[in-house]
């Protein structure tokens, strides 16, 4: 079972900076760089990660799973689950009903969203020698108390926290240390079926269902979200059969269009 050791830090550029510098020496599985603040914050795609003092959680965990490279897509599953799972269990201790509106969902592929604002933000960013990891850096931004009053115009119109949609301040260190045991249970699950999480992403994901335009390397494709393969790609209905997206980015996901009206 994986166990955590916490290096704290009040400011740094980025957590996962931090975390990559100890992976390159060597440093064992389990490592969890965290900050209160973070001064270069880093998302996906080259986008900066909303990173002010004191307010929400930025971690980032080093791994050396045992998965092939294609794999690795699966620790981005099991943490999204473990936030969903987190957000689940701090609720029902702070006695918040569990109405669809106070109820995390995935937007595909590691997008955490809370009544259809940001909620939580998953990178893994992966080094790869001669074919096999040697390493993975979970990345973890998760909006517990974040207030967005200060925030650029962009990010206060699409993020949110957990004390914005609750109204209620939680524990930083709790809400931490319950992620950081979800995700344990969940990676040593992995560990020991070495069967895909898929199933159980899926169940979370709002995106299915949708009528969707990804953005996928060169290519857009557009048609009906219907599920989610092994290695966590969406596979997507078009006009000219299926397709699947792996690292894409969902650039809309609406309701489906209606069939015709018989005339
Ligand atoms: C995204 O949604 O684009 C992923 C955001 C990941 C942000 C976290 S905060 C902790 C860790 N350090 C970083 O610089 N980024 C990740």
């Amino acid at each position: 079972m994986l166990t955590p050791r916490l290096q704290r830090y009040a400011q740094v550029d980025s957590t996962q900076h931090v975390c990559q510098r100890h992976a390159e020496n060597g440093v064992t599985e389990g490592l969890v760089v965290v900050a209160d603040e973070q001064t270069a914050g880093r998302g996906r795609m080259g986008h900066t990660w909303y990173s002010p003092p004191g307010q929400a959680i930025y971690a980032s965990l080093l791994l050396r799973p045992k998965l092939t490279v294609p794999q690795t897509n699966w620790i981005t599953m099991i943490a999204a689950m473990a936030v969903i799972d987190t957000v689940a269990d701090m609720g029902l201790r702070a006695g918040i009903s569990p109405t669809p509106t106070n109820t995390p969902t995935i937007k595909w592929f590691n997008d955490i969203f809370l009544n259809g604002k940001k909620l939580c933000g998953i990178l893994v960013e992966t080094s790869v020698i001669d074919e096999e990891i040697d390493h993975a850096i979970l990345g973890v931004g998760l909006n517990v108390n974040t207030d967005f009053g200060h925030a650029p115009d962009e990010v206060r119109e699409r993020a949110t926290s957990l004390r914005e949609a609750w109204g209620i301040s939680l524990d930083r260190e709790r809400v931490l240390a319950q992620f950081l045991d979800r995700f344990a249970a969940r990676y040593a699950a992995l560990g020991h079926a070495q069967q895909s999480p898929a199933a159980a992403y899926a169940a979370h994901v709002d995106t299915l269902g949708k009528w969707v335009r990804v953005q996928a390397a060169d290519n857009l494709i557009e048609g009906l979200a219907v599920g989610v393969d092994d290695l966590g790609g969406l596979r997507v209905q078009t006009a000219s059969g299926e397709r699947i997206a792996y690292f894409g980015h969902v650039l809309s996901a609406m309701p489906p269009p209606s069939p015709p009206s018989p005339q």
